[in-house]
C-alpha cells in the first residue's frame, strides 16, 4: 500500500489483513481477533504524544498526482464502504470537543501506531486528499485491530483529528476552517480563545500537551522557512491562505506556546459592508473614497484589531488602475485590486542575527522605485521620518496605518517615533514636518461592544504656536446603550463645509460629492444648528 512503512523496504502490507504481523505493536501487546474489547492503553512514559518524536509529515507538495494507487479504487475498499456520519459543521464538530482524558490517550495510541505503520516520506508525495483517504484507511484498520470501542460518530472524529495531526495544523484546523473568527488565540495546550463578531471567547479546543502546540507552530512557521524554539522563541509567520501568525514560546511564554492568529478573510471587506455594519455612514463612506482619489495623504489610526488594516484595504479601493503603488508591510495583508502594484515584506535577522530588512530599508528603497503612492502596512518606528519625506516629497495619496488612540495621540505618537529614531529635529521641526505631510487622520476603533466604528475623520489643518491644530469633519458620538448592551450612537459632521482638502476636491471634480455628502452628515441640535466641533 502506497504511503505504508513496509518491513522489507519494500513489500507493502496491510496490517488489518496480517494483524499478527504488524511491526512494532504499538504501545501495547496485540489484542487477539476474539478478544474482548478493552479500552486503549494510556501512553508510556516517555512515549511522546502527538507528533513528538515522530518526523513531522511534511505538507505534500500541492498539485502532486498521487501515484500507484487511483484514490477512487481505494473508495470501493471494505473500510470505505461503510457508512460515513455526514460530516458536522466547523461548529458543531468543535463545541463536541469536551473530550475526557481517555479520547487523548486512544488518540495519542492510535496516533502512534499510525507513526509506526506509515512512510512519511511517501505520504508527502500525495496530494492531500489522496493522503487522508490513506490515513483514514489505516487508522480503521487500527482502531479495529485493536478493539477500540467507539461509536462510528467517534470513530469518525477520532479520524478527522488525526488527519489533521498528521497533514495539517492538528486541533486548529476546525477553527481555521471558519470564516466568521477573526482572531485565533492559543494560551498554552489547554485554552484556546477565538474573536468572533468583536467579541473574545473561550473555546473547547485543547492540544494533547505543549509539545503537541509546540509541534503544530514549528509546522506553521517552518512553512516560511523560519524556526522557534527555545533559543529563538519569537517567530513571525504567515499560513499559506495568507493569515498572519505570532508565535512567543517558553521560556519566554511562562505557560507554554502562545499562538496567535489573525485569520485572513477571504472576501475582503468593503466600504459597502462597513456601512451595512454601521460603521460608517454611507455619506463617510463617500468622503473615505473622496479622500483616496484625491490623492490625500492618509494616517488610519487605532488601536490592536480596531480594523485599520481593513479601512486601509478600503482606501485602496479609490486608486486609480493607472497609478503605480508600492506597498511595505510586516506581513503582507493588503490585498490591493489595482494592476500595477509592488509588494514588499520585511525580514527577521536569521539564526546569526543577520540579513534583517527593516521597515525602513524598504521605505527607503521604495524612494527609488518611482512610486506614485506609497503604503505602509503599519508604522511603528523610524520609517515614519521616510514616510512623511515621502509624503512631502510628490507622492501624495501615500497610506500608512498606527496603534494609537485618538487622531490627537497619532500626532505624538509619530513625534516620538521619529525622535527615538535619533533624528536630532526640534520638536518644532517635526510638528512642521507631520503637518505639511499628513492631511487626514481617520480613527477606528473597536467599542466595548465588539462593534468597530470610524469615530473620526480628522484633518491636519496647521501649527498655533508649537501646537499642531487638527479639525474633525466627521465624528462619532456614543449616546447610550441598548437593553442588550450594544452601544447606540451616530455619525454626524462637525459642519466643516469647506475640508482643506477642498482643492483637491475641485481639481479632481469631487467638490460637489464632498459638499453634498458632508452637508447630509449634518445634525442638527434643538435650535437648528450645526451640533459643532466633536472632541479631537
Ligand atoms: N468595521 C468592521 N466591522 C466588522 N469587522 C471588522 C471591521 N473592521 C475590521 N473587521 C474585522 O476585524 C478584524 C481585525 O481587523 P484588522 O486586521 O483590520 O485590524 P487591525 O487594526 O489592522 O489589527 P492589528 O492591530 O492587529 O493590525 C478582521 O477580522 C476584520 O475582518
Ligand atoms: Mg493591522
Amino acid at each position: 500500500m502506497f504511503g505504508r512503512r513496509s518491513s522489507d523496504g519494500n513489500a507493502p502490507r496491510r496490517i488489518s489483513h496480517q494483524p499478527s504481523q504488524e511491526p512494532r505493536a504499538p504501545q501495547q501487546q496485540q489484542q487477539a481477533p476474539t478478544a474482548p474489547p478493552v479500552p486503549v492503553a494510556p501512553p508510556q512514559h516517555g512515549q511522546p504524544h502527538g507528533a513528538q518524536g515522530h518526523p513531522q509529515a511534511p505538507a505534500p507538495a500541492p498539485g502532486h498526482q498521487a501515484p500507484a494507487q487511483d484514490p477512487r479504487q481505494r473508495a470501493q475498499a471494505p473500510a470505505q464502504q461503510q457508512a460515513q456520519p455526514e460530516a458536522p459543521r466547523p461548529e458543531a464538530r468543535e463545541s463536541q470537543r469536551r473530550h475526557s482524558e481517555e479520547y487523548y490517550d486512544v488518540k495519542t495510541t492510535v496516533f502512534n501506531a499510525l507513526i509506526d505503520t506509515i512512510d512519511l516520506t511517501q505520504l508527502a508525495k500525495l496530494d492531500n486528499a489522496a493522503a487522508r483517504e490513506e490515513i483514514r484507511d489505516i487508522v480503521s484498520e487500527i482502531i479495529q485491530v485493536k478493539n477500540v470501542v467507539m461509536s462510528i460518530a467517534e470513530q469518525e472524529e477520532l479520524l478527522e483529528d488525526i488527519c489533521n495531526d498528521v497533514l495539517g495544523y492538528g486541533p486548529l484546523e476546525p477553527l481555521l476552517a471558519r470564516d466568521d473568527i477573526a482572531d485565533i488565540m492559543v494560551n498554552g495546550a489547554d485554552t484556546t480563545y477565538i474573536e468572533v463578531g468583536g467579541k473574545v471567547q473561550k473555546t473547547s479546543v485543547r492540544f494533547s500537551d505543549n509539545t503537541q502546540l509546540m509541534n503544530i507552530c514549528q509546522r506553521i512557521v517552518s512553512q516560511v522557512g523560519r524556526r522557534v524554539d527555545e533559543s529563538s522563541p519569537i517567530c513571525d509567520a504567515r499560513l499559506p491562505d495568507g493569515s498572519r501568525v505570532n508565535v512567543i514560546a517558553p521560556p519566554l511564554a511562562i505557560d507554554g506556546p502562545a499562538l496567535t492568529i489573525r485569520k485572513f478573510k477571504k472576501d475582503r471587506l468593503r466600504l459597502e459592508q462597513l456601512v451595512k455594519f454601521n460603521s460608517i455612514t454611507p455619506q463617510a463612506k463617500t468622503i473615505l473614497e473622496i479622500i483616496g482619489r484625491v490623492r490625500c495623504n492618509v494616517l488610519i489610526s487605532g488601536g490592536t484589531g480596531s480594523g485599520k488594516t481593513t479601512l486601509l484595504n478600503c482606501l485602496t479601493g479609490s486608486i486609480d488602475h493607472d497609478e503605480r503603488v508600492i506597498t511595505c508591510e510586516d506581513s503582507a495583508e493588503l490585498q490591493l485590486q489595482q494592476p500595477h502594484v509592488v509588494r514588499l515584506e520585511t525580514r527577521p535577522p536569521n539564526l546569526e542575527g543577520e540579513g534583517e530588512i527593516t521597515m525602513r530599508d524598504l521605505v527607503k528603497n521604495c524612494l527609488r522605485m518611482r512610486p506614485e503612492r506609497i503604503i505602509v502596512g503599519e508604522v511603528r518606528g523610524p520609517e515614519a521620518f521616510d514616510l512623511l519625506q515621502a509624503m512631502n516629497t510628490g507622492h501624495d495619496g501615500s497610506m500608512g496605518t498606527l496603534h494609537s488612540n485618538s487622531p490627537r495621540e497619532a500626532i505624538s505618537r509619530l513625534e516620538s517615533m521619529i525622535m527615538m529614531g535619533g533624528f536630532q529635529l526640534p520638536v518644532k521641526t517635526i510638528r512642521e514636518m507631520i503637518v505639511g505631510s499628513i492631511d487626514v487622520i481617520i480613527q477606528a476603533s473597536r467599542l466595548r461592544d465588539g462593534s468597530r466604528k470610524v469615530t473620526h475623520i480628522t484633518e491636519v489643518v496647521g501649527m498655533e504656536d508649537e501646537v499642531v491644530t487638527l479639525q474633525n469633519l466627521i465624528v462619532y458620538d456614543i449616546t447610550g446603550e441598548d437593553a442588550s448592551g450594544r452601544l447606540v450612537g451616530q455619525h454626524r459632521s462637525t459642519g466643516i463645509s469647506r475640508p482643506r482638502f477642498w482643492d483637491r476636491a475641485v481639481y479632481y471634480k469631487e467638490e460637489n460629492r464632498l459638499a453634498e455628502a458632508l452637508a447630509a452628515s449634518e445634525v442638527l441640535d434643538a435650535h437648528g444648528n450645526p451640533m459643532g466641533e466633536g472632541n479631537g
